[in-house]
């Protein structure tokens, strides 16, 4: 039963990601009340020893702004804090997990909604190496046992694995552990408004049915821009580089929604089943189609080795072998510490035939989605300029958001991925087999680069990346067009 008592354990409650992103996401559902505080309390589990207190206090700045709260919002924290127990011990020790267990069940106890059920959710905010004992950990000493009903799922970050042979090992071993439908795979953006609406977009407008395919698109980029570095995470991201951090796993799921086939209904199985379709269509990535950039000062990072290969910039075509898009490049493109920040999808349209206007240098039309900054959908298009004359020009019919949709917020990714763990709605995680099949586009090209045979070439921070990925680019067919 979707009711009852329902306790949100977050491990790793005193790391970044934690703090950051799922405290203030738990904070914003118990705010709009779909975290009833006579069904719910949360756990914050780590290493650290401190007080429920301490870890209150270090939380609390991530969540409001004190000096602008209002006393509503001041009020609502502390009631939300006040849900927050916290049990120290290690990601290992039986003697932890047996804690957690006790005091999850104490308040399972104290709670009757609904006896006996209990509903309990595993946030792991931790690196991927502690998965395997945590999940063992957690099967053992910590999950649900009670035979009147409920469950227990495990929420699981990326970065799952390194390449396809250590995510299929991880795989392999959370599997045995829990069943795939327990398993709650999080790709953030997945859970960003526009990213949900393209399946609406491409699947609920006659407009674009008939026009989604080779016949009339040229090209599509799905590009990502930072305009900051690594930001004190250069550890972490030498490890893992701008593929596995961004491209593997936000661009590829963005790229299969943009892609995929028509489910057969909105199960998320069924859509699920389409993503890895497409995915299993994607053919063996050129080295002639990457390029590869590494920021000039990346490496002054003390975490950072002096000879480090790891690209904080790549552009990557992928090209899909089958009926629908034969000949037409996608190009990925993600980059740290570039000029802007922001995340687009662009739709380039083939040139019209037979031009009579003599207006094809003016540019060609193209549907833009823009996930971030300031959501918005624009087309760009061919008109008649205004006047007297009969000339053309290229103009936009905007959606904009913030114009459309003025006074309507926009819940963050996690707060709504969160909210679907709840409820148990996988749509919008990532299911084992199209972890493996991302996993497999990308892994001959990680190894390559890894082994040090493609290197990074330097590009100035603030800048565009290196000018050969314009020049890949174009080579891919994309025209630029100007006025906007
Ligand atoms: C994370 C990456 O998954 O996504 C970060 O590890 C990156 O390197 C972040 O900065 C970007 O997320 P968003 O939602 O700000 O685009």
């Amino acid at each position: 039963p979707e009711t009852g008592c329902l306790s949100i354990v977050v491990l790793g409650a005193s790391g970044d990601l934690a703090k950051k992103k799922t405290f203030p996401a738990l904070f914003n559902l118990f705010r709009q009340g779909f975290l009833q505080p006579d069904e719910v309390h949360i756990f914050g589990y780590a290493r650290t020893k401190i007080s429920d207190d301490e870890l209150r206090n270090r939380i609390r700045g991530y969540l409001i702004n004190d000096k602008n709260a209002s006393p509503e919002q001041v009020e609502k924290l502390s009631k939300f804090l006040e849900l927050i127990k916290y049990v120290s011990g290690s990601y290992d020790s039986e003697e932890g997990f047996r804690l957690l267990d006790k005091e999850i069940s104490e308040h399972e106890l104290s709670k009757n909604s609904v006896e006996g059920t209990s509903r309990r959710l595993f946030y792991l905010a931790l690196p991927p190496s502690v998965y395997p004992s945590v999940c063992k950990m957690i099967r053992n000493f910590s999950m649900n046992k009670s035979d009147l009903g409920g469950w227990t799922r495990i929420v699981v970050e990326k970065p799952f694995g390194k390449d396809l042979e250590s995510a299929e090992q991880l795989s392999t071993q959370i599997g045995e552990l829990f069943e795939e439908p327990q398993i709650y795979r999080i790709d953030h953006y997945l859970g960003k408004e526009l990213v949900q609406n393209l399946l609406v977009l491409r699947f609920a407008n006659r407009f674009f049915l008939p026009l989604w395919n080779r016949d009339n698109i040229d090209n599509v980029q799905i590009v990502f821009r930072e305009d900051f570095g690594t930001d004190g995470r250069g550890g972490y991201f030498d490890e893992y580089g701008i593929i596995r951090d961004i491209i593997q796993n936000h661009l590829l799921q963005v790229f299969c929604l943009v892609a995929m086939e028509k489910p057969v209904s909105l199960k998320p199985e069924y859509i699920r089943d389409e993503k890895v379709k497409v995915l299993q269509s994607v053919l063996p990535i050129k080295d002639e189609e990457v390029v590869l950039g590494q920021y000039e000062g990346y490496r002054d990072d003390p975490t950072v080795p002096d000879q480090s290969n790891t690209p904080t910039f790549a552009t990557v075509v992928l090209r899909i072998h089958n009926e629908r898009w034969e000949g037409v490049p996608f190009v990925l493109k993600a980059g740290k510490a570039l000029n802007s920040r922001k995340a687009e999808i662009r739709v380039q349209f083939k040139d019209v035939p037979g031009d009579i206007f003599k207006c094809k240098k003016q540019g060609r039309n193209e549907f833009v989605i823009r996930l971030q900054p300031s959501e918005a959908m624009y087309m760009k298009l061919t008109v008649k300029q205004p006047g007297l004359e009969m000339s053309t020009a290229q103009s936009e019919l905007d959606l904009s958001y913030g114009q459309r949709y003025q006074g309507v917020s926009i819940p963050e990714a996690y707060e709504r991925l969160i909210l679907d763990t709840i409820r148990g709605d996988q749509q919008h995680f990532v299911r084992r087999d199209e972890l493996k099949a991302a996993w497999e586009i990308f892994t001959p090209l990680l190894h390559r680069i890894d082994d040090g045979k493609m290197k990074p070439l330097p590009y100035q921070p603030g800048s565009r990346g290196p000018a050969e990925a314009d020049a890949l680019l174009a080579k891919a067919g994309y025209v630029q067009t100007h006025g906007y």
